[in-house]
């Protein structure tokens, strides 16, 4: 008896597929066949047709071979597993190819979520957070709620495994990078010892523009940190622990040096005085409602404790009719309150706070552009990723 196949082979997602390729040379060969025999043609032409080009390389054995197979493993790989009978799961080190852990008796309904905890009863040090589990080494994670049996496997399923690194939890993570620029920035409002000189220690500035400034900024973060505790519905639970230290480094460094040059007992008050100011301040205060209510409208998208995503419409609050215009309006109403505290304080580091903010936020909105757009068929074309009719 023979084995036609084996997992190894008919799953190596490295070699680049051929949905029409040649056949299984080896595998005839195994018969004593120089080529499939007259009936299996058809079936093999019907088999080919059945796989999608997206699909890894597989080998679907006509059902004129089935008999010559021992192993029904072998017979029925890359066929869809039979439907509500216990499968196997492979999961391989996506690097080393290393079998690192094999399941029994899987649930065909087990969702990645669920047998990411099986895994980790294997190696507690990889805790379901830091795995990723992916069907290609290469390939995207898997989500969570992915269901088994609704993924492109056979019986034995074979998924590859990557280790995140050590993780934080999101929230964590955004009071730690906001709670800093806001006590920084203090710090430097209040002129604490040994930050300008003895003489200025908790002295106060004679410009209005700078206690405005102050409050401007707190109000900027403070609200940043409310909406993270009771307004977002994030659908990631953590980040690597290494990110926490980058943005962290990003926030409190631009908030410093933001901070000394704004409250330096030598700063000097903007070029067209109060009514520069008054102009900034009327950007930064409707970008901030703008931010606050596109926030609003997101968190509306989502039932809580779900990971719903959605096309965002414009609703009846105005300042979401952004969404008509752009995919990320929370981002281009955060680029407005930036530039309009730049405005506001004339300083170099705030313009360049907002540049490099700018500059990340159109990377991170043009690629949930793109994102939508593979999403959903139906995504408004006129929207463009953060810029109206630009970029
Ligand atoms: N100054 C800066 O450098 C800077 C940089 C970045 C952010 N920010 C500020 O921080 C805010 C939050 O940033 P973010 O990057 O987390 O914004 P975001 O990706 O737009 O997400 C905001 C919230 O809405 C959810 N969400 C987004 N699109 C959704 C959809 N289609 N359906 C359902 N829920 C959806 C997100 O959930 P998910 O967890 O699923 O994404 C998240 O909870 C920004 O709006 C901005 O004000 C500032």
């Amino acid at each position: 008896m023979i084995c036609l196949w084996d997992s190894q082979n008919s799953w190596d997602f490295s070699k680049p597929r051929e949905p029409c390729g040649p056949e299984p040379a080896e595998a005839w060969a195994a018969l004593g066949l120089s080529r499939p025999p007259p009936e299996a043609r058809p079936a093999l032409h019907w088999a080919r047709r059945e796989v999608p080009p997206c699909l890894p390389p597989r080998v679907f054995l006509p059902p004129v071979l089935s008999r010559h197979c021992v192993h029904s493993k072998a017979s029925v790989l890359g066929d869809p597993a039979p439907r509500g009978r216990p499968q196997e799961v492979e999961i391989l080190d996506a690097k080393t190819r290393e079998k690192l852990c094999f399941l029994d008796k899987v649930e065909p309904h087990a969702t990645i979520a669920e047998i990411k905890n099986l895994f980790t009863k294997t190696h507690p040090q990889w805790y379901p957070a830091r795995q990723s589990l992916r069907l290609d080494p290469k390939g995207k994670s898997l989500k969570d709620e992915d269901v088994l049996q609704k993924l492109p496997v056979g019986t034995t399923a074979t998924l590859y495994f990557r280790d995140l690194g050590a993780q934080i939890s999101w929230v964590t993570v955004f009071l730690t990078e906001y709670a800093g620029p806001l006590f920084i920035y203090l710090l430097f409002y209040f002129r604490v010892p040994f930050i300008y000189g003895h003489k200025y220690d908790f002295t106060s500035s004679r410009h209005t523009v700078v206690h405005l400034a102050c409050i401007c900024h707190s109000f900027h973060y403070i609200k940043r940190l409310l909406e993270t505790l009771f307004v977002h519905r994030f659908s990631h639970g953590t980040m690597p622990l290494r990110n926490i230290f980058k943005n962290c480094t990003y926030y409190w460094g631009f908030a410093a040096w933001m901070a000394y040059y704004i409250n330096h007992p030598l700063y000097t008050p903007p070029t067209y005085g109060a009514q520069q100011v008054k102009l900034a301040l009327a950007i930064f205060v409707i970008c901030q409602l703008g931010n606050f209510s596109i926030h609003m409208a997101l968190r509306d998208l989502r039932p809580a404790g779900s990971k719903t995503r959605k096309i965002p419409y414009p609703t009846k609050n105005p300042f979401t009719w952004l969404f008509l215009l752009v995919s990320c309006p929370n981002y281009t109403y955060e680029v407005g309150s930036w530039i309009g505290f730049a405005i506001m304080t004339q300083c170099l580091p705030v313009a360049l706070f907002s540049l490099v903010g700018f500059t990340q936020m159109t990377i991170w909105a043009k690629g949930k552009h793109r994102s939508y757009l593979k999403e959903f068929r139906d995504y408004p074309p006129l929207r463009m990723p953060i810029i109206p009719f630009l970029l």
